[in-house]
């Protein structure tokens, strides 16, 4: 019964796991966590792989050694980077990746037109061909990384003119009716999604993969025996590379701002 009360770490490269935090605590309130952001290193999604797995692996260790009982890997580009290796490693302990939410876009339409954004990480690995190569006959899927936008969230910066600018020139070329749904592949995005929704127009789904990930969270712990048994509200710590106040007060601000998310 103590394991089922220690927190669930959730990690990710800066402030945009906090994204799936806010679905882990909705699904979850009576869980503790811990996040850990790594926003001095952020954005991952245009380092190597070998640069993304020794971050990751470094404090995924950092939060076992804090008396993690799971670890969600909230971040789309960590996760294809390593979650097989990290999941070999520590076996006794459930390892919750993320993976851009194409399955349930594709399958809200009949052959719809799938606009994918994501780090260009996650796009050229592995785990994204297998996952384009599942749904492709299904769907059109238009796979667009994103380089730049990263930095935007991390810099608090979720509205306003040069933001949209900035976006207004990637999404140029996508439109519906050839777009019927956008998918948000990696877990910054999310913040920004209203500026992205006014671009593409209210005729444009989007679909996130912070609410699954919860769900998958809560499935794995179950399955352990897990679940904290509490009924009490549990506790929500934040941890940073980047240690400053305004860091703090930005990941406060992104977990209890309601305005962007679903
Ligand atoms: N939030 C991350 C993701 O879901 C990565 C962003 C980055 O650091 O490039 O992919």
């Amino acid at each position: 019964m103590k394991d089922a009360r220690r927190p669930i770490a959730v990690f990710d490269s800066g402030v945009g796991g906090i994204s799936v935090l806010r679905a882990l605590v909705d699904l979850m309130p009576n869980e503790n966590y811990i996040y850990y952001g790594d926003s001095i290193h952020a954005p991952y999604g245009s380092k190597t792989l070998e640069e993304v797995r020794a971050l990751t692996e470094m404090h995924v260790l950092h939060l076992l050694e804090a008396g993690a009982k799971a670890v969600v890997i909230a971040c789309n580009t960590a996760t294809s980077a390593d979650i097989s290796i990290l999941r070999e490693r520590y076996q006794h302990i459930p390892m919750i990746g993320i993976e851009p939410a194409v399955k349930p876009a594709v399958e809200s339409g009949e052959h719809p037109g799938v606009l994918v954004l994501a780090t260009p990480m996650t796009i050229r690995e592995m785990k994204f061909r297998t996952l384009l190569m599942r749904y492709e006959k299904d769907a059109d899927i238009y796979p667009l990384p994103c380089p730049g936008l990263v930095e935007y969230i991390e810099r608090g910066v979720l509205s306003g003119p040069s933001l949209e600018g900035f976006l207004e020139k990637l999404l140029a070329p996508y439109r519906y009716p050839e777009i019927d749904c956008v998918v948000l592949g990696c877990t910054h995005y999310p913040f920004v999604a209203d500026a992205i929704r006014r671009i593409l127009g209210p005729k444009v789904a989007v679909f996130e993969g912070g609410p699954g990930t919860a769900r998958e969270t809560r499935r794995r712990l179950q399955e352990r025996n897990l679940l904290n048994p509490s009924q009490e509200r549990g506790f929500v710590r934040f941890e940073n590379s980047l240690d400053t106040p305004e860091e703090m007060r930005l990941c406060r601000m992104l977990l209890n701002s309601k305005e962007n998310m679903k």
